[in-house]
C-alpha cells in the first residue's frame, strides 16, 4: 500500500463511515475528528500533532465491531489498529500519539486527580475495559515515551472534542496536514 493509497483510504473511511456515532457520544466520528484537530491547530501544535488529532480514532472506522461494541463490553484496540495502518505512510510523531491515546487516559487518571471527573460516562465505561488508572510505575514509564507532550495533548483534545453542533474547519482543510506529514521514504 503506497502513501497515496493510505491517503485515499483515509478519505474513503471518513466519507463512508465518518457519519457514524462516536462511541456513546452525541457527535459523529467525523465531527469528533475535526474538533480534535481544530483544538490542536488552535494551540499551535506541529503538523504531526494536528494530523494525529485528526486521525486518532481511525481505528474505529477500520475495525469490524460495529457501533455497539462498547455496550457489548468489547475492547476494540482501535488505537493499535489505527497506528499500524497509518505507519505505512506516517512516522512516529503522527502514530505514537494515536497508539498511546488510550493509555494516555489511564495516565491522566493517575497523574491528575481532577481529570477523572471530566470524563464522559462513555469514557468512564471504556476506562474499565482499558485497564483502569495507571500504577505509579506505569506512570513513570509513560512520562518517558517519545512525543510525550503531544501524546497527552491529543488525549486532552480527544476528551473535549464532543461538542454538539460546533463549527470547525472542513476535512479538506485538515487533510493538508496529512500531506505535509507523509514520511519522505515510505517504510518497508
Ligand atoms: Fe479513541
Ligand atoms: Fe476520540
Amino acid at each position: 500500500m503506497t502513501q497515496t493509497d493510505v491517503l485515499a483510504r483515509i478519505d474513503r473511511l471518513f466519507a463512508e463511515r465518518g457519519g457514524g456515532e462516536y462511541h456513546g457520544e452525541s457527535v459523529t466520528q467525523l465531527e469528533h475528528a475535526l474538533q480534535c484537530a481544530a483544538l490542536a491547530e488552535a494551540d499551535g501544535h506541529a503538523p504531526a500533532a494536528v494530523a494525529a488529532a485528526l486521525l486518532h480514532d481511525i481505528g474505529h472506522l477500520l475495525h469490524g465491531h460495529g457501533e455497539d461494541y462498547l455496550v457489548r463490553g468489547v475492547n476494540d484496540s482501535h488505537e493499535d489498529l489505527g497506528a499500524r495502518f497509518l505507519a505505512r505512510a506516517f512516522g512516529p510523531a503522527v502514530t505514537e500519539p494515536i497508539r498511546l491515546h488510550v493509555p494516555a487516559k489511564r495516565y491522566l487518571c493517575a497523574a491528575r486527580p481532577d481529570y477523572f471527573a471530566t470524563l464522559s460516562p462513555a469514557s468512564v465505561r471504556s476506562l474499565e475495559l482499558q485497564g483502569g488508572p495507571m500504577s505509579a510505575d506505569e506512570r513513570a514509564a509513560f512520562e518517558a515515551v517519545p512525543h510525550f507532550a503531544a501524546v497527552v495533548a491529543v488525549r486532552e483534545y480527544d476528551d473535549r472534542a464532543k461538542v454538539v453542533g460546533l463549527v470547525t474547519p472542513s476535512f479538506a482543510h485538515f487533510r493538508q496536514y496529512l500531506e505535509r506529514c507523509l514520511t519522505v521514504e515510505p517504510p518497508a
